[in-house]
């Protein structure tokens, strides 16, 4: 039975990984690149999507990180990480940040924000965070962040669904 025959017989079905990827593609979200220094200070960071706010009051951010991915370690051990909302200019970004290895900062616009943490340049908002809490998550840990700065700009953020990446004209 597959999952939308097993959803119309009200019954449980095996999710199939890839199926489960194309319908959480249907939930639009905007794009950042994580960053964070190692303990040796060399920049790090990733592409994310599972950006999320969480809390004003205290304000709480949180995002979720494959077990997987090379940057691992470094977020593991990380006292605090910067999360860069890219803006709609920013797609080669997101490209350069999604591929694992090499000089991901190499001749890109960077500046040291609270505790040297990485900021992009030309991105629509920052947040300077604590790592607060981490929990397991199946194939990926999450990480909720206390804010401790942020700065936006007017810039249009970047935006991704299905896949692919889209613009959106702001009333
Ligand atoms: C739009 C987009 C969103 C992504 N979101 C996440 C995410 O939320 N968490 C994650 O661990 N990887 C995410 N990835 C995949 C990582 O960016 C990718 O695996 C990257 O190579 C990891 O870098 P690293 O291996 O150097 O750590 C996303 C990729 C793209 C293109």
């Amino acid at each position: 039975m597959n999952g939308a025959a097993a959803l119309a017989a009200g019954e449980a079905a095996p999710i199939d990984p890839i199926q489960l990827r194309r319908a959480l593609g249907s939930f639009v979200t905007g794009v950042t690149v994580v960053t964070t220094l190692t303990p040796s200070g060399e920049p790090v960071g990733l592409t994310v999507n599972s950006f999320n706010a969480v809390s004003l009051s205290p304000p709480l951010v949180l995002w979720s990180l494959a077990l997987s991915a090379a940057s691992f370690e470094a977020f593991d051990h990380a006292s605090h990480f910067a999360v860069n909302v890219l803006a709609q200019d920013q797609r080669a970004l997101s490209e350069r940040f999604a591929r694992t290895g090499g000089d991901k900062f190499g001749g890109v616009a960077w500046r040291k924000g609270i505790g040297g943490l990485p900021l992009l340049e030309g991105s629509a908002a920052h947040f300077a965070c604590r790592t607060a809490m981490r929990y397991p998550g199946g194939d990926h840990v999450i990480l909720i962040g206390e804010v401790l700065a942020h700065e936006h700009s007017e810039r249009a953020p970047l935006v991704y669904a299905r896949g692919r990446y889209a613009q959106i004209a702001l009333g």
